[in-house]
């Protein structure tokens, strides 16, 4: 079977944890943490960074430390994994959500403009969402599958109306908006994942980065408990979310080959879109001029002129031995958040039922690929 997507473990990361063996640093505190944070801060261009368990952990952390809590809202779009939404009601909190536009498959600006213009007003200090009541307490843009939103309007609308904003880029590390990374888009803070299948993997984990020195303080206080000094004295309900020295090891071995494994997943991208964009009833995914995707999953959309479905195809490609996936199913759908505000869904309802991802390891090979690119095109033919 060609594997979706599968860790690429070639570099230094039995060496690494067989250090930490020898060390007995298998905990939360360790050099390979330290490092990881320091790697991770650089290559997503935030000044510093707070290594989690996982990414759900940090978004959890991050929007705990912006002050999201009980009854209020967070803009969210509502095409994302349902983790993004998870974190919002784990702060007692409920998404707000957003449609995404065709073009990006990211939370759109004009939308988020326009239903904020509609849908809110002013009362003292706080923005209320005027059909719940409730307050709006932050805007939470996804990079969907590594893609950039477009933070530098979202940005200025969100802080036009005084609200925070923390990025999901769970899938992101690595991508660039006209040269500038990912961390480095204006956001307060931004979350990544480095779960078993992203592309720089720590096994799990996840990490918070931001430039604001106090903040950065409060969420690495935030994620150990909210101790401060050696006594048993906690000035906040805090978080055991540290990541360990031994998910850090496999994570420092990876952030080493980061350039390699992010070239890896665009080269796999470019060759699908080369190979099968031209089939008719066939689209590829999101592009945007300026913005440099960091490609985290590959595949194609169908058309409804195909009359096939996700589903028939994918048993077409496990017969020729190619796993595959669906994607997303948007969060307004799923039974937990039937509740939750949203709107006009257009663009992610057609989208969730017709995508379809394809083999992307960073390791696999053209011939692989090759085959792969030519049992899709058959099963479509
Ligand atoms: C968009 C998005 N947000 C959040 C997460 C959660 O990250 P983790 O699995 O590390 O908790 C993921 C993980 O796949 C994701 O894709």
């Amino acid at each position: 079977m060609i594997p979706l997507a599968v860790p690429n473990l070639d570099g230094n990361e039995a060496r690494y944890l067989e250090e930490c063996v020898t060390s007995t640093f298998v905990s939360t505190v360790g050099p390979f943490v330290d490092t990881f944070e320091f790697l991770v801060a650089k290559a997503s261009g935030s000044l510093r960074a707070v290594a989690t368990q996982s990414g759900t952990a940090g978004l959890h952390l991050a929007l705990t430390a912006m002050g999201v809590g009980r009854d209020d809202l967070v803009i969210l779009p509502s095409f994302t994994f349902i983790a993004s939404a998870n974190a919002i009601s784990h702060c007692g909190a409920t998404p707000w959500l957003f449609d995404v536009t065709p073009e990006s498959w990211n939370l759109g600006p004009t939308s988020l403009a326009g239903r904020l213009e509609k849908e809110t007003r002013r009362e003292k200090e706080s923005l209320i969402h005027v059909p719940t009541g409730r307050r709006v307490a932050a805007v939470m843009p996804v990079h969907t599958l590594g893609l950039p939103a477009d933070m530098d309007r979202i940005v200025e609308i969100a802080r036009s109306y005084g609200l925070p904003v923390i990025t999901d880029a769970a899938a992101a590390l690595g991508a660039t908006d006209k040269g500038r990374p990912v961390g480095h888009l204006g956001a307060d803070l931004n979350v990544f994942s480095f779960n078993g299948n992203k592309t720089v993997t720590a096994g799990g984990g996840g990490a918070v980065t931001g430039d604001d020195a106090a903040l950065m303080d409060f969420v690495r206080h935030l994620s150990t408990t909210a101790r401060s000094g050696a006594d048993y004295h906690h000035d906040h309900i805090g978080f055991n979310y540290r990541m360990t020295n031994l998910q850090a090891a496999v994570g420092c071995a990876q952030m080493e080959r980061i350039d390699e494994l992010v070239d890896a997943k665009r080269r796999i991208r470019r060759r699908y879109d080369q190979h099968l964009g031209d089939l008719s009833g066939v689209g590829i995914f999101p592009e945007v001029p300026g913005v440099e995707s960091a490609c985290w999953l590959s595949g194609i959309i169908i058309n409804a002129e195909l009359q096939t479905t996700v589903s028939e195809l994918r048993d077409k490609l496990r017969a020729a031995e190619i796993d595959t996936r669906p994607f997303w199913k948007p969060v307004h759908m799923q039974p937990p958040y039937a509740d939750a505000p949203f709107a006009n869904m257009d663009v992610s309802e057609s989208l969730w039922p017709n995508v379809l991802t394809l083999p992307c390891s960073t390791g696999l090979n053209e011939s692989d690929q090759d085959s792969v690119i030519a049992a899709v095109r058959k099963a479509l033919s």
